[in-house]
């Protein structure tokens, strides 16, 4: 059985299972030249050969066990119809938001449209022995999100504006439910064999609304998931407290944490449910060497005798060197194997 299923699946904890979020992407000088020839990042993502190729180029260099399909969450609302750009040096930029063409759209035209996703999948399924294929989707919320605010919430987000028109909102989730389980679906029907969830902006949410709008829609897809019998790993990430509540309604195989979340309390009050990540990828960013063992290993001290995938409370930054990774990679080597 791959690493992580059986970590996940069967609570094994004597094996160590570690891959990286964003392991495929912007701190490898190898994806940085394929981008370079290739600048419209949507098409990149629909090149179903550069795609593969992408996605199988941190497992070249490093002792991962996993790899993760190179897409983008942002994949969905494009194959909604709404329009979806990357601009350098801002992030992705998408057009206005037809609830008509979005609310309409035919599940049969939105498979047609990604996939060249399917078939990167069942590429890379072929090449890789012995490891997890990680497939992955956007969380309604953080969905929404992007697209009713058409641009990273980082800088410019009014939650009043997002959620204003109540009725359009329900109907817009009812629809991302369903949508984002179809897209899971074809990703395990292609070769998947885990979806994770991002759900990168659930910490916008005042903890009163955390219910409506990412509890719930969640679960409903964590539930159909399941069903496809694959695990399924959830990150809510910035819902700090809320992350107990969070396991205990939605209920995910195992559960991504952030670095704000500390690792001994949530330890302590789950009831022995799967946990991934924690460590601050700017800790990837400092020279001192001690200092990432340090931090590392505290991950690693807390969760030895407990199943725990290592992973990051956030995806690897671009400014990260390669040989960081094959650091801690070692590190983790050397510690259990
Ligand atoms: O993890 C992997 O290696 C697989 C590929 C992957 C990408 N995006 C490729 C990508 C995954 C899992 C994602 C998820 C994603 N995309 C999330 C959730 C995780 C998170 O970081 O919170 C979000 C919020 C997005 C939306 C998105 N895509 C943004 C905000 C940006 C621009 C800034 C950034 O993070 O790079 C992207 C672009 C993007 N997605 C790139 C890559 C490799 C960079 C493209 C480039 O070269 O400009």
């Amino acid at each position: 059985m791959n690493k992580l299923t059986d970590c996940i699946t069967n609570k094994n904890s004597s094996y160590l299972p570690v891959w990286f979020m964003r392991q495929a992407g912007r701190y490898l000088p190898e994806f940085k030249e394929i981008r370079k020839q290739n600048p419209d990042f949507i098409k990149l993502c629909l090149n179903e050969r550069l795609s593969a190729e992408i996605s199988l180029q941190p497992i070249r260099r490093f002792d991962l066990d996993a790899v993760i399909i190179f897409s983008d969450i942002l994949m969905i609302p494009y194959g909604l119809g709404q329009k979806v750009e990357f601009k350098k040096g801002i992030g992705p930029i998408l057009g206005d938001l037809n609830f008509n063409v979005v609310l309409n759209a035919k599940p049969n035209d939105f498979i047609e449209k990604l996939s060249p996703i399917y078939q990167a999948i069942k590429r890379v399924k072929k090449d890789i022995k012995n490891k997890n294929l990680i497939g992955f989707v956007g969380a309604p919320w953080t969905l929404l999100v992007y697209m009713l605010n058409k641009e990273s919430p980082k800088n410019n987000f009014d939650i009043n504006k997002i959620i204003k028109n109540k009725n359009l909102i329900r109907n817009l989730i009812l629809k991302l439910e369903d949508i984002i389980f179809l897209h899971a679906k074809e990703q395990v029907k292609a070769g998947a064999d885990i979806i994770q969830i991002f759900d990168s902006w659930a910490g916008l949410l005042p903890k009163e609304k955390l219910s409506e709008y990412c509890y719930i829609p969640t679960s409903k897809i964590v539930k159909n998931i399941k069903s496809l019998q694959v695990p399924i790993i959830c990150f809510p990430k910035g819902i700090g407290e809320n992350y107990i509540d969070f396991c205990s309604i939605v209920k995910p195989s195992c559960i991504s944490i952030d670095y704000e979340v500390d690792p001994r309390w949530i330890k302590k009050k789950l009831d022995g449910i799967p946990v991934q990540g924690g460590l601050d990828p700017k800790i990837l960013l400092t020279a001192d060497k001690e200092k990432i063992k340090k931090s590392t290993e505290h991950y690693l001290n807390i969760f030895s005798d407990y199943p725990y995938i290592f992973n990051l409370g956030h995806g690897v930054l671009p400014e990260t060197k390669p040989e960081t990774i094959q650091y801690i990679i070692d590190i983790i080597r050397n510690k259990k194997s």
